[in-house]
Protein backbone atom coordinates (compact mmCIF):
# COMPACT_ATOMS: atom_id res chain seq x y z
CA UNK A 1 0.00 0.00 0.00
CA UNK A 2 1.07 3.46 -0.85
CA UNK A 3 0.95 6.46 1.52
CA UNK A 4 1.22 9.24 -1.03
CA UNK A 5 0.55 12.28 1.43
CA UNK A 6 3.41 11.15 4.29
CA UNK A 7 6.04 13.38 2.74
CA UNK A 8 7.90 13.89 6.20
CA UNK A 9 9.24 17.69 6.32
CA UNK A 10 12.63 18.36 7.45
CA UNK A 11 11.76 19.62 10.75
CA UNK A 12 13.09 19.15 14.20
CA UNK A 13 12.32 15.58 15.86
CA UNK A 14 13.25 15.67 19.74
CA UNK A 15 15.76 12.52 19.61
CA UNK A 16 16.98 11.08 22.73
CA UNK A 17 20.56 11.15 23.68
CA UNK A 18 20.56 7.23 23.42
CA UNK A 19 19.53 6.94 20.17
CA UNK A 20 22.46 9.18 19.09
CA UNK A 21 24.46 7.60 21.16
CA UNK A 22 23.50 4.19 19.03
CA UNK A 23 24.93 6.17 15.99
CA UNK A 24 28.62 5.62 17.34
CA UNK A 25 28.06 2.62 19.89
CA UNK A 26 28.91 0.07 17.69
CA UNK A 27 32.02 1.44 16.39
CA UNK A 28 33.28 2.04 20.14
CA UNK A 29 32.42 -1.43 20.71
CA UNK A 30 34.30 -2.85 17.81
CA UNK A 31 37.28 -1.17 18.80
CA UNK A 32 37.70 -1.21 22.56
CA UNK A 33 40.99 -2.74 22.26
CA UNK A 34 42.15 -0.27 20.20
CA UNK A 35 41.08 2.15 22.61
CA UNK A 36 41.87 0.63 25.83
CA UNK A 37 45.56 0.81 24.45
CA UNK A 38 45.34 4.29 23.57
CA UNK A 39 43.83 5.22 26.88
CA UNK A 40 46.62 3.22 28.71
CA UNK A 41 49.18 5.20 26.29
CA UNK A 42 48.00 7.81 27.81
CA UNK A 43 47.57 7.90 31.28
CA UNK A 44 51.33 6.23 31.35
CA UNK A 45 52.13 9.51 29.52
CA UNK A 46 50.72 11.46 31.97
CA UNK A 47 52.37 9.33 34.67
CA UNK A 48 55.36 9.82 33.40
CA UNK A 49 55.11 13.64 33.05
CA UNK A 50 54.30 14.10 36.69
CA UNK A 51 56.95 11.67 37.98
CA UNK A 52 59.72 14.08 35.78
CA UNK A 53 59.36 17.08 38.81
CA UNK A 54 59.72 14.15 41.24
CA UNK A 55 63.32 13.95 40.26
CA UNK A 56 64.08 17.64 39.90
CA UNK A 57 63.06 17.80 43.09
CA UNK A 58 65.59 15.28 44.55
CA UNK A 59 67.91 16.72 42.43
CA UNK A 60 67.46 20.04 44.02
CA UNK A 61 66.82 18.76 46.97
CA UNK A 62 70.32 17.19 46.75
CA UNK A 63 72.02 20.32 45.40
CA UNK A 64 71.15 22.58 48.06
CA UNK A 65 72.07 19.90 50.72
CA UNK A 66 75.32 19.95 49.12
CA UNK A 67 75.17 16.16 49.14
CA UNK A 68 75.32 16.31 45.52
CA UNK A 69 77.44 13.45 43.76
CA UNK A 70 78.52 13.35 39.81
CA UNK A 71 76.84 9.82 39.86
CA UNK A 72 74.19 10.89 41.18
CA UNK A 73 73.10 13.67 39.18
CA UNK A 74 74.02 11.77 36.13
CA UNK A 75 71.03 9.04 37.22
CA UNK A 76 68.77 11.51 37.64
CA UNK A 77 69.13 12.91 34.54
CA UNK A 78 69.37 9.70 32.72
CA UNK A 79 66.04 8.89 34.19
CA UNK A 80 64.51 12.37 33.28
CA UNK A 81 65.44 11.31 29.57
CA UNK A 82 64.38 8.15 29.76
CA UNK A 83 61.02 9.18 30.95
CA UNK A 84 61.17 11.89 28.11
CA UNK A 85 61.70 8.88 25.58
CA UNK A 86 58.59 7.15 26.68
CA UNK A 87 56.32 9.57 26.84
CA UNK A 88 57.40 10.98 23.14
CA UNK A 89 56.97 6.60 21.99
CA UNK A 90 53.43 6.62 23.90
CA UNK A 91 52.32 10.17 22.52
CA UNK A 92 52.61 8.94 19.18
CA UNK A 93 50.45 5.73 20.58
CA UNK A 94 47.73 7.15 21.54
CA UNK A 95 47.69 9.98 18.67
CA UNK A 96 47.51 6.88 16.63
CA UNK A 97 45.45 4.56 18.32
CA UNK A 98 42.71 7.12 19.49
CA UNK A 99 42.81 9.81 16.77
CA UNK A 100 43.52 6.64 14.38
CA UNK A 101 39.65 5.32 16.00
CA UNK A 102 37.99 8.50 15.56
CA UNK A 103 38.96 8.35 11.68
CA UNK A 104 37.40 5.48 11.81
CA UNK A 105 34.30 6.49 13.55
CA UNK A 106 34.01 8.97 11.20
CA UNK A 107 34.30 7.26 8.02
CA UNK A 108 32.35 4.78 9.11
CA UNK A 109 29.39 7.32 9.88
CA UNK A 110 29.82 9.18 6.56
CA UNK A 111 29.59 5.42 4.39
CA UNK A 112 26.33 5.11 6.06
CA UNK A 113 25.20 8.25 5.71
CA UNK A 114 26.29 8.70 1.76
CA UNK A 115 24.46 4.80 1.43
CA UNK A 116 21.44 6.29 3.18
CA UNK A 117 21.82 9.11 0.68
CA UNK A 118 21.55 6.74 -2.28
CA UNK A 119 18.60 4.97 -1.07
CA UNK A 120 16.46 7.88 -0.95
CA UNK A 121 14.05 9.02 -3.24
CA UNK A 122 13.23 12.14 -5.57
CA UNK A 123 10.78 13.71 -3.16
CA UNK A 124 13.63 13.88 -0.43
CA UNK A 125 16.01 15.16 -2.70
CA UNK A 126 13.59 18.22 -3.24
CA UNK A 127 13.24 18.33 0.38
CA UNK A 128 17.06 18.82 1.55
CA UNK A 129 19.12 21.01 -1.02
CA UNK A 130 22.60 19.79 -2.14
CA UNK A 131 24.34 22.20 0.44
CA UNK A 132 22.78 20.94 3.58
CA UNK A 133 23.74 17.19 2.54
CA UNK A 134 27.40 18.05 2.03
CA UNK A 135 27.64 20.21 4.88
CA UNK A 136 26.34 17.48 7.30
CA UNK A 137 28.72 15.21 5.11
CA UNK A 138 31.52 17.30 6.06
CA UNK A 139 31.55 19.93 8.87
CA UNK A 140 28.53 17.39 11.12
CA UNK A 141 30.94 14.06 10.83
CA UNK A 142 34.58 16.28 11.31
CA UNK A 143 32.60 17.68 14.79
CA UNK A 144 31.91 13.89 15.63
CA UNK A 145 35.41 13.00 15.38
CA UNK A 146 36.24 15.89 17.19
CA UNK A 147 34.14 14.74 19.98
CA UNK A 148 35.20 11.40 19.94
CA UNK A 149 38.76 11.69 19.71
CA UNK A 150 40.30 14.81 21.08
CA UNK A 151 37.03 15.82 23.53
CA UNK A 152 37.62 11.92 24.79
CA UNK A 153 41.44 12.34 25.19
CA UNK A 154 41.37 15.78 26.56
CA UNK A 155 38.97 14.46 28.80
CA UNK A 156 40.82 11.77 30.23
CA UNK A 157 43.84 13.61 30.21
CA UNK A 158 42.49 16.29 32.11
CA UNK A 159 40.87 13.95 34.74
CA UNK A 160 44.15 11.81 35.31
CA UNK A 161 46.40 14.74 35.10
CA UNK A 162 44.28 16.94 37.40
CA UNK A 163 43.96 14.47 39.91
CA UNK A 164 47.68 13.04 40.19
CA UNK A 165 49.10 16.84 39.75
CA UNK A 166 46.80 17.59 42.95
CA UNK A 167 47.31 14.64 44.61
CA UNK A 168 50.77 15.77 44.23
CA UNK A 169 50.69 19.11 45.44
CA UNK A 170 48.82 18.04 48.36
CA UNK A 171 50.95 15.41 49.38
CA UNK A 172 53.71 18.94 49.45
CA UNK A 173 51.52 21.05 51.28
CA UNK A 174 47.80 21.32 51.28
CA UNK A 175 47.39 24.58 52.65
CA UNK A 176 49.76 25.71 49.53
CA UNK A 177 47.41 23.87 47.31
CA UNK A 178 44.68 25.74 48.07
CA UNK A 179 45.85 29.09 47.70
CA UNK A 180 47.45 28.27 44.28
CA UNK A 181 43.66 26.83 42.77
CA UNK A 182 42.61 30.43 43.87
CA UNK A 183 42.49 31.94 40.41
CA UNK A 184 41.60 28.51 38.59
CA UNK A 185 37.77 28.70 39.03
CA UNK A 186 38.26 31.90 36.96
CA UNK A 187 40.47 29.96 34.49
CA UNK A 188 37.86 27.64 33.84
CA UNK A 189 34.88 30.34 33.35
CA UNK A 190 36.97 32.29 30.67
CA UNK A 191 37.51 29.42 28.90
CA UNK A 192 34.10 27.59 28.92
CA UNK A 193 32.83 31.11 27.73
CA UNK A 194 35.72 31.99 25.29
CA UNK A 195 35.67 28.63 23.38
CA UNK A 196 31.90 28.99 23.20
CA UNK A 197 32.09 32.14 21.37
CA UNK A 198 35.13 30.56 19.68
CA UNK A 199 32.58 28.08 18.05
CA UNK A 200 29.76 30.66 17.61
CA UNK A 201 32.20 33.00 15.58
CA UNK A 202 34.01 29.89 13.85
CA UNK A 203 30.35 28.34 12.42
CA UNK A 204 30.22 31.98 10.85
CA UNK A 205 33.48 31.56 9.31
CA UNK A 206 32.46 28.20 7.83
CA UNK A 207 29.38 29.48 6.51
CA UNK A 208 30.64 32.06 4.59
CA UNK A 209 33.38 29.90 3.76
CA UNK A 210 30.95 27.60 1.80
CA UNK A 211 29.40 30.76 0.33
CA UNK A 212 32.33 31.40 -1.09
CA UNK A 213 33.17 27.77 -2.22
CA UNK A 214 29.45 27.87 -3.77
CA UNK A 215 30.28 30.76 -5.18
CA UNK A 216 33.59 30.01 -7.28
CA UNK A 217 31.87 26.84 -8.24
CA UNK A 218 28.89 28.29 -9.62
CA UNK A 219 30.75 30.94 -11.58
CA UNK A 220 33.30 28.28 -13.01
CA UNK A 221 30.63 25.57 -14.12
CA UNK A 222 29.16 28.30 -16.05
CA UNK A 223 31.71 29.95 -17.50
CA UNK A 224 30.95 30.34 -20.92
CA UNK A 225 27.91 32.04 -19.76
CA UNK A 226 29.26 34.45 -17.81
CA UNK A 227 31.93 35.04 -20.78
CA UNK A 228 29.01 35.01 -23.24
CA UNK A 229 27.10 38.40 -21.11
CA UNK A 230 30.78 39.91 -19.99
CA UNK A 231 29.86 39.27 -16.43
CA UNK A 232 33.21 38.80 -15.30
CA UNK A 233 33.59 41.99 -13.77
CA UNK A 234 30.27 42.10 -11.99
CA UNK A 235 31.37 37.99 -10.73
CA UNK A 236 35.15 39.56 -9.45
CA UNK A 237 33.48 42.05 -7.40
CA UNK A 238 30.97 39.99 -5.61
CA UNK A 239 33.79 37.14 -4.87
CA UNK A 240 35.68 39.60 -3.28
CA UNK A 241 33.23 40.94 -1.48
CA UNK A 242 32.25 37.62 -0.16
CA UNK A 243 36.29 37.12 0.33
CA UNK A 244 36.60 40.36 2.19
CA UNK A 245 33.80 39.08 4.61
CA UNK A 246 35.31 35.79 5.33
CA UNK A 247 38.51 37.56 6.06
CA UNK A 248 36.07 40.05 8.78
CA UNK A 249 34.44 36.66 10.52
CA UNK A 250 38.01 34.96 10.61
CA UNK A 251 39.76 38.00 12.19
CA UNK A 252 36.96 37.77 14.65
CA UNK A 253 37.38 34.07 15.14
CA UNK A 254 41.43 35.31 15.87
CA UNK A 255 40.34 37.80 18.77
CA UNK A 256 38.91 35.56 20.49
CA UNK A 257 41.19 32.82 20.17
CA UNK A 258 44.03 35.63 20.66
CA UNK A 259 42.42 36.15 24.11
CA UNK A 260 42.33 32.75 25.09
CA UNK A 261 45.84 31.58 25.69
CA UNK A 262 46.54 34.80 27.19
CA UNK A 263 43.93 34.69 29.50
CA UNK A 264 45.14 31.03 30.60
CA UNK A 265 48.67 32.57 31.09
CA UNK A 266 47.56 35.51 32.99
CA UNK A 267 45.46 33.29 35.25
CA UNK A 268 48.51 30.86 35.56
CA UNK A 269 50.92 33.29 36.69
CA UNK A 270 48.16 34.84 39.34
CA UNK A 271 48.77 31.46 40.19
CA UNK A 272 52.68 31.40 40.46
CA UNK A 273 52.43 34.81 42.52
CA UNK A 274 50.37 33.42 45.20
CA UNK A 275 53.10 30.33 45.28
CA UNK A 276 55.59 32.74 45.12
CA UNK A 277 55.11 34.37 47.88
CA UNK A 278 53.35 31.84 50.25
CA UNK A 279 55.01 29.19 49.22
CA UNK A 280 58.48 31.30 49.49
CA UNK A 281 57.27 31.63 53.26
CA UNK A 282 56.71 28.30 53.62
CA UNK A 283 60.36 27.56 52.23
CA UNK A 284 62.05 30.79 54.45
CA UNK A 285 60.10 28.79 57.48
CA UNK A 286 61.28 25.37 56.57
CA UNK A 287 58.30 23.84 56.50
CA UNK A 288 59.14 22.80 52.85
CA UNK A 289 62.01 22.35 51.13
CA UNK A 290 63.26 23.99 48.04
CA UNK A 291 62.60 20.75 46.00
CA UNK A 292 59.22 20.63 47.10
CA UNK A 293 58.52 24.05 45.82
CA UNK A 294 60.35 23.75 42.73
CA UNK A 295 58.11 20.39 41.93
CA UNK A 296 55.40 22.33 43.20
CA UNK A 297 55.37 24.96 40.41
CA UNK A 298 55.80 22.13 37.60
CA UNK A 299 52.43 20.91 39.12
CA UNK A 300 51.01 24.18 39.01
CA UNK A 301 51.69 24.29 35.59
CA UNK A 302 50.50 21.14 35.05
CA UNK A 303 47.34 22.03 35.84
CA UNK A 304 46.67 24.52 33.82
CA UNK A 305 46.05 22.60 30.91
CA UNK A 306 42.90 20.17 32.31
CA UNK A 307 41.72 23.21 33.83
CA UNK A 308 40.93 24.63 30.23
CA UNK A 309 40.13 21.45 28.98
CA UNK A 310 37.13 21.39 31.44
CA UNK A 311 35.85 24.53 29.88
CA UNK A 312 37.10 24.13 26.18
CA UNK A 313 35.52 19.45 26.16
CA UNK A 314 31.72 20.60 27.58
CA UNK A 315 31.93 22.52 24.50
CA UNK A 316 32.76 19.91 22.20
CA UNK A 317 30.83 17.39 23.34
CA UNK A 318 27.92 19.97 23.38
CA UNK A 319 28.53 20.50 19.84
CA UNK A 320 29.18 16.74 18.77
CA UNK A 321 26.10 16.05 20.29
CA UNK A 322 24.13 18.69 18.06
CA UNK A 323 26.00 17.19 15.19
CA UNK A 324 24.93 13.81 15.88
CA UNK A 325 21.61 15.27 16.11
CA UNK A 326 21.38 16.88 12.55
CA UNK A 327 22.88 13.43 10.97
CA UNK A 328 20.18 11.71 12.49
CA UNK A 329 17.62 13.13 11.23
CA UNK A 330 18.36 12.81 7.94
CA UNK A 331 19.25 9.27 8.82
CA UNK A 332 15.98 8.71 9.90
CA UNK A 333 14.22 9.78 6.60
CA UNK A 334 13.05 7.49 4.72
CA UNK A 335 12.40 7.10 1.18
CA UNK A 336 8.23 7.66 0.68
CA UNK A 337 7.93 5.13 -2.93
CA UNK A 338 9.02 2.13 -1.57
CA UNK A 339 7.03 0.44 0.94
CA UNK A 340 8.01 -3.66 1.48
CA UNK A 341 6.87 -6.16 1.55
CA UNK A 342 7.02 -6.77 -2.13
CA UNK A 343 5.50 -9.01 -4.77
CA UNK A 344 7.90 -11.37 -6.95
CA UNK A 345 7.68 -9.78 -10.53
CA UNK A 346 6.27 -12.50 -12.89
CA UNK A 347 8.75 -13.29 -15.73
CA UNK A 348 7.26 -12.84 -19.44
CA UNK A 349 8.48 -12.83 -22.91
CA UNK A 350 7.27 -9.33 -23.18
CA UNK A 351 7.18 -5.93 -20.37
CA UNK A 352 3.71 -4.15 -20.73
CA UNK A 353 3.58 -0.92 -18.41
CA UNK A 354 -0.15 0.13 -18.14
CA UNK A 355 -1.59 3.70 -16.76
CA UNK A 356 -4.70 3.37 -15.71
CA UNK A 357 -6.68 7.07 -15.17
CA UNK A 358 -2.33 7.99 -13.48
CA UNK A 359 -2.87 11.27 -11.58
CA UNK A 360 -0.18 13.04 -10.52
CA UNK A 361 0.48 15.90 -8.56
CA UNK A 362 4.08 17.26 -7.13
CA UNK A 363 3.69 18.32 -3.38
CA UNK A 364 3.96 21.69 -3.63
CA UNK A 365 2.22 22.47 -7.36
CA UNK A 366 -1.51 23.64 -7.26
CA UNK A 367 -2.22 21.31 -10.63
CA UNK A 368 -1.56 18.23 -11.62
CA UNK A 369 1.45 17.37 -13.79
CA UNK A 370 -0.42 14.54 -15.14
CA UNK A 371 -4.72 13.89 -15.05
CA UNK A 372 -6.48 10.58 -16.16
CA UNK A 373 -3.47 8.99 -18.38
CA UNK A 374 -4.30 5.98 -19.93
CA UNK A 375 -1.41 4.06 -22.12
CA UNK A 376 -0.20 0.99 -22.53
CA UNK A 377 3.60 0.82 -23.39
CA UNK A 378 4.89 -2.50 -24.91
CA UNK A 379 5.95 -4.18 -27.24
CA UNK A 380 6.67 -1.72 -30.08
CA UNK A 381 7.85 1.76 -30.45
CA UNK A 382 5.39 4.27 -28.60
CA UNK A 383 5.96 7.67 -29.91
CA UNK A 384 5.77 10.89 -27.39
CA UNK A 385 4.88 14.97 -27.95
CA UNK A 386 3.58 17.79 -26.98
CA UNK A 387 4.18 21.24 -25.69
CA UNK A 388 6.88 21.86 -22.90
CA UNK A 389 5.20 21.50 -19.65
CA UNK A 390 2.70 19.15 -20.83
CA UNK A 391 4.24 16.54 -18.44
CA UNK A 392 6.43 13.97 -20.73
CA UNK A 393 9.22 14.41 -18.25
CA UNK A 394 7.02 13.91 -15.13
CA UNK A 395 5.78 10.25 -16.38
CA UNK A 396 8.99 9.32 -17.58
CA UNK A 397 10.01 10.12 -13.85
CA UNK A 398 6.76 8.26 -12.75
CA UNK A 399 7.81 5.38 -14.93
CA UNK A 400 10.70 4.74 -13.26
CA UNK A 401 9.05 5.03 -9.85
CA UNK A 402 10.73 8.06 -8.73
CA UNK A 403 7.94 9.94 -7.31
CA UNK A 404 5.25 7.66 -5.14
CA UNK A 405 1.98 7.00 -7.27
CA UNK A 406 -1.28 6.12 -5.40
CA UNK A 407 -2.60 2.33 -5.84
CA UNK A 408 -4.27 1.13 -9.14
CA UNK A 409 -2.75 3.19 -11.60
CA UNK A 410 0.38 2.08 -12.81
CA UNK A 411 0.76 -1.59 -13.29
CA UNK A 412 4.12 -3.27 -14.63
CA UNK A 413 3.32 -6.65 -16.04
CA UNK A 414 0.18 -6.42 -15.10
CA UNK A 415 0.98 -6.25 -11.00
CA UNK A 416 0.44 -2.72 -9.15
CA UNK A 417 3.96 -0.94 -8.77
CA UNK A 418 3.36 -0.64 -5.50
CA UNK A 419 3.34 -4.28 -4.55
CA UNK A 420 6.49 -4.62 -6.67
CA UNK A 421 10.23 -3.38 -5.29
CA UNK A 422 11.80 -0.11 -7.38
CA UNK A 423 14.86 -2.25 -7.95
CA UNK A 424 12.39 -5.14 -9.90
CA UNK A 425 11.40 -2.68 -12.02
CA UNK A 426 14.45 -0.76 -12.97
CA UNK A 427 16.63 -3.25 -13.82
CA UNK A 428 13.73 -3.81 -16.49
CA UNK A 429 14.51 -0.25 -17.61
CA UNK A 430 17.23 1.42 -19.86
CA UNK A 431 16.15 5.18 -19.64
CA UNK A 432 18.26 8.30 -21.07
CA UNK A 433 17.38 11.62 -19.81
CA UNK A 434 16.77 14.94 -21.20
CA UNK A 435 19.83 16.69 -19.92
CA UNK A 436 22.17 13.33 -20.75
CA UNK A 437 24.85 12.67 -17.86
CA UNK A 438 28.41 12.36 -18.52
CA UNK A 439 30.59 11.59 -16.26
CA UNK A 440 34.70 12.54 -15.85
CA UNK A 441 36.08 9.01 -17.23
CA UNK A 442 36.85 7.14 -20.21
CA UNK A 443 34.72 7.05 -23.29
CA UNK A 444 34.45 3.14 -22.42
CA UNK A 445 33.74 3.27 -19.29
CA UNK A 446 30.95 6.09 -19.69
CA UNK A 447 29.09 3.96 -21.84
CA UNK A 448 29.70 0.55 -19.61
CA UNK A 449 28.09 2.58 -16.70
CA UNK A 450 25.01 0.58 -17.06
CA UNK A 451 26.87 -2.84 -16.91
CA UNK A 452 30.21 -2.39 -15.87
CA UNK A 453 31.77 -5.96 -16.97
CA UNK A 454 29.99 -5.86 -20.04
CA UNK A 455 33.12 -6.54 -23.09
CA UNK A 456 34.85 -4.18 -25.49
CA UNK A 457 32.82 -5.79 -28.39
CA UNK A 458 29.65 -5.11 -26.63
CA UNK A 459 30.34 -1.45 -25.83
CA UNK A 460 31.50 -1.30 -30.03
CA UNK A 461 28.42 -2.62 -30.81
CA UNK A 462 26.40 -0.44 -29.01
CA UNK A 463 28.21 2.88 -29.84
CA UNK A 464 27.39 1.69 -33.52
CA UNK A 465 23.64 1.10 -32.70
CA UNK A 466 23.79 4.54 -31.25
CA UNK A 467 25.76 5.79 -34.01
CA UNK A 468 28.40 7.50 -32.23
CA UNK A 469 31.12 4.92 -33.20
CA UNK A 470 32.61 7.03 -36.29
CA UNK A 471 32.72 10.00 -33.48
CA UNK A 472 34.65 7.36 -31.00
CA UNK A 473 37.11 6.60 -33.73
CA UNK A 474 38.17 10.54 -34.32
CA UNK A 475 38.96 10.81 -30.65
CA UNK A 476 42.69 10.62 -29.92
CA UNK A 477 42.93 7.30 -27.41
CA UNK A 478 39.18 6.91 -28.64
CA UNK A 479 37.39 4.52 -26.54
CA UNK A 480 40.13 4.91 -24.02
CA UNK A 481 39.62 8.69 -24.00
CA UNK A 482 38.58 10.95 -21.05
CA UNK A 483 35.93 12.66 -21.08
CA UNK A 484 36.75 16.36 -19.36
CA UNK A 485 34.34 17.40 -16.69
CA UNK A 486 30.80 17.60 -17.43
CA UNK A 487 32.28 16.31 -21.00
CA UNK A 488 33.12 19.38 -22.18
CA UNK A 489 34.97 18.20 -25.28
CA UNK A 490 31.55 16.15 -26.38
CA UNK A 491 29.46 18.30 -28.42
CA UNK A 492 25.21 18.00 -27.32
CA UNK A 493 24.47 15.29 -29.98
CA UNK A 494 27.38 13.48 -29.07
CA UNK A 495 26.38 13.57 -25.37
CA UNK A 496 23.02 12.61 -26.19
CA UNK A 497 24.42 9.37 -28.60
CA UNK A 498 26.92 8.15 -25.91
CA UNK A 499 24.05 8.38 -23.09
CA UNK A 500 21.88 6.17 -25.57
CA UNK A 501 24.92 4.01 -26.51
CA UNK A 502 24.57 3.16 -22.58
CA UNK A 503 21.11 2.65 -22.33
CA UNK A 504 21.21 0.05 -25.34
CA UNK A 505 24.59 -1.77 -23.62
CA UNK A 506 22.20 -2.16 -21.02
CA UNK A 507 19.86 -4.20 -23.16
CA UNK A 508 16.59 -3.94 -21.30
CA UNK A 509 13.25 -5.19 -21.94
CA UNK A 510 11.58 -1.43 -21.31
CA UNK A 511 13.71 1.56 -22.90
CA UNK A 512 12.58 5.36 -22.04
CA UNK A 513 14.20 8.30 -24.14
CA UNK A 514 12.82 11.27 -22.96
CA UNK A 515 13.46 14.28 -25.66
CA UNK A 516 17.50 12.78 -26.04
CA UNK A 517 17.70 12.99 -29.20
CA UNK A 518 17.13 16.84 -29.63
CA UNK A 519 20.51 17.85 -30.29
CA UNK A 520 21.29 15.61 -33.12
CA UNK A 521 21.53 16.57 -36.10
CA UNK A 522 18.97 15.14 -38.85
CA UNK A 523 21.28 13.14 -41.20
CA UNK A 524 22.70 11.36 -38.05
CA UNK A 525 19.23 11.26 -37.05
CA UNK A 526 17.56 8.59 -39.21
CA UNK A 527 20.80 5.83 -38.12
CA UNK A 528 20.51 6.19 -34.73
CA UNK A 529 16.29 5.40 -34.99
CA UNK A 530 17.40 2.65 -37.12
CA UNK A 531 19.94 1.59 -34.56
CA UNK A 532 17.48 1.71 -31.59
CA UNK A 533 14.68 -0.37 -33.62
CA UNK A 534 17.58 -3.25 -34.57
CA UNK A 535 18.28 -3.59 -30.89
CA UNK A 536 15.16 -3.00 -28.85
CA UNK A 537 13.04 -5.17 -31.72
CA UNK A 538 10.38 -7.16 -30.18
CA UNK A 539 10.74 -5.03 -27.09
CA UNK A 540 9.33 -1.67 -26.05
CA UNK A 541 10.69 1.63 -26.57
CA UNK A 542 8.99 4.79 -25.00
CA UNK A 543 10.24 8.08 -27.33
CA UNK A 544 9.66 11.15 -26.53
CA UNK A 545 10.90 13.76 -29.15
CA UNK A 546 9.84 16.99 -31.27
CA UNK A 547 10.75 15.35 -34.33
CA UNK A 548 7.91 14.50 -36.80
CA UNK A 549 10.84 12.28 -38.48
CA UNK A 550 11.60 10.25 -35.61
CA UNK A 551 8.46 10.28 -34.22
CA UNK A 552 6.45 9.12 -37.76
CA UNK A 553 8.13 5.59 -37.32
CA UNK A 554 6.03 4.67 -34.04
CA UNK A 555 3.47 2.19 -33.88
CA UNK A 556 1.50 5.14 -31.90
CA UNK A 557 2.17 8.80 -31.25
CA UNK A 558 0.52 9.85 -28.19
CA UNK A 559 0.07 13.90 -27.85
CA UNK A 560 0.21 15.35 -24.27
CA UNK A 561 -1.61 18.31 -23.39
CA UNK A 562 -1.17 20.05 -19.66
CA UNK A 563 -1.04 16.82 -18.16
CA UNK A 564 -3.60 14.83 -20.40
CA UNK A 565 -3.60 12.44 -23.91
CA UNK A 566 -5.31 14.84 -26.04
CA UNK A 567 -4.77 12.42 -28.79
CA UNK A 568 -2.88 9.01 -30.18
CA UNK A 569 -2.74 7.06 -33.49
CA UNK A 570 -0.46 6.62 -36.25
CA UNK A 571 1.08 9.47 -37.70
CA UNK A 572 -1.19 9.46 -40.63
CA UNK A 573 -4.07 9.66 -38.19
CA UNK A 574 -2.92 12.58 -36.27
CA UNK A 575 -2.59 14.85 -38.99
CA UNK A 576 -5.71 15.80 -38.26
CA UNK A 577 -5.04 17.22 -35.18
CA UNK A 578 -4.14 20.84 -35.17
CA UNK A 579 -1.29 20.68 -32.97
CA UNK A 580 0.71 18.14 -34.51
CA UNK A 581 -0.29 19.28 -37.89
CA UNK A 582 1.47 22.67 -37.48
CA UNK A 583 4.16 20.64 -36.01
CA UNK A 584 4.71 18.54 -39.25
CA UNK A 585 4.24 21.90 -41.57
CA UNK A 586 6.82 23.64 -39.34
CA UNK A 587 9.26 20.68 -39.63
CA UNK A 588 8.78 20.25 -43.01
CA UNK A 589 9.25 24.03 -44.18
CA UNK A 590 12.74 23.94 -41.67
CA UNK A 591 13.37 21.08 -43.66
N1 LIG B 1 10.08 18.71 -9.50
C1 LIG B 1 8.98 19.40 -9.80
N2 LIG B 1 8.25 20.00 -8.83
C2 LIG B 1 7.13 20.68 -9.12
N3 LIG B 1 6.65 20.84 -10.36
C3 LIG B 1 7.30 20.28 -11.38
C4 LIG B 1 8.51 19.53 -11.16
N4 LIG B 1 8.95 19.08 -12.36
C5 LIG B 1 8.06 19.52 -13.28
N5 LIG B 1 7.08 20.23 -12.71
C6 LIG B 1 5.92 20.83 -13.38
O1 LIG B 1 5.16 19.77 -13.93
C7 LIG B 1 4.69 20.12 -15.21
C8 LIG B 1 5.16 19.11 -16.25
O2 LIG B 1 6.55 19.22 -16.40
P1 LIG B 1 7.39 18.22 -17.27
O3 LIG B 1 6.93 16.84 -16.99
O4 LIG B 1 8.82 18.50 -17.07
O5 LIG B 1 6.96 18.64 -18.74
P2 LIG B 1 7.61 18.29 -20.15
O6 LIG B 1 8.64 17.24 -19.95
O7 LIG B 1 6.46 17.83 -20.96
O8 LIG B 1 8.17 19.56 -20.67
C9 LIG B 1 5.17 21.53 -15.50
O9 LIG B 1 4.14 22.40 -15.15
C10 LIG B 1 6.34 21.69 -14.54
O10 LIG B 1 6.47 23.03 -14.16
MG1 LIG C 1 10.59 17.28 -20.47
Amino acid sequence: MQDVSGSTSPTTIPVSLRTLLGLIGPTFRRHWLRLLGGFIALVVVDFLQLIIPRFVKTAVDSLTAQTASQPQLLQLSTMILLCALMVAILRFSWRYLIIGFSRILEQKLRDRFFEHLLRMDQPFFERWTIGDLMAHNSNDMATVQMACGMGLVATVDALVMSTAALGFMMAISVKLTLIALLPMPVLIICTRVLSGRLHHRFNLVQEQFSLLTEFARATLVSVRLIKAYTLERLQENRFSELGEKYVRLNLKVATVQGLLFPVATLVGNVGMLLLLYFGGILVIKGDITIGSFVAFVSYLYMLIWPMMAVGWVANIFQRGVTSLRRINRVLTQEPIVVQPPFQPLPKKEQYTYTCQKLSFQYSEATHRALDGIDLTIGPGLVGMTGRTGSGKSTLCKILLRMYPVKDSMLFFQGVDVNDLSQEDIRNNIAYVGQEPVVFADTIAANISFGRPEATMDEIQAAAKAAAIDTDIAQFSGGYKAVIGERGVKLSGGQRQRLALARALLCDRPLLIIDDALSAIDVETEQQVLQGILAKMEGKSVLLISHRVNVLRHADRIVLLDAGKIVDQGQHQDLLANPFYRIMVEKQRNDA
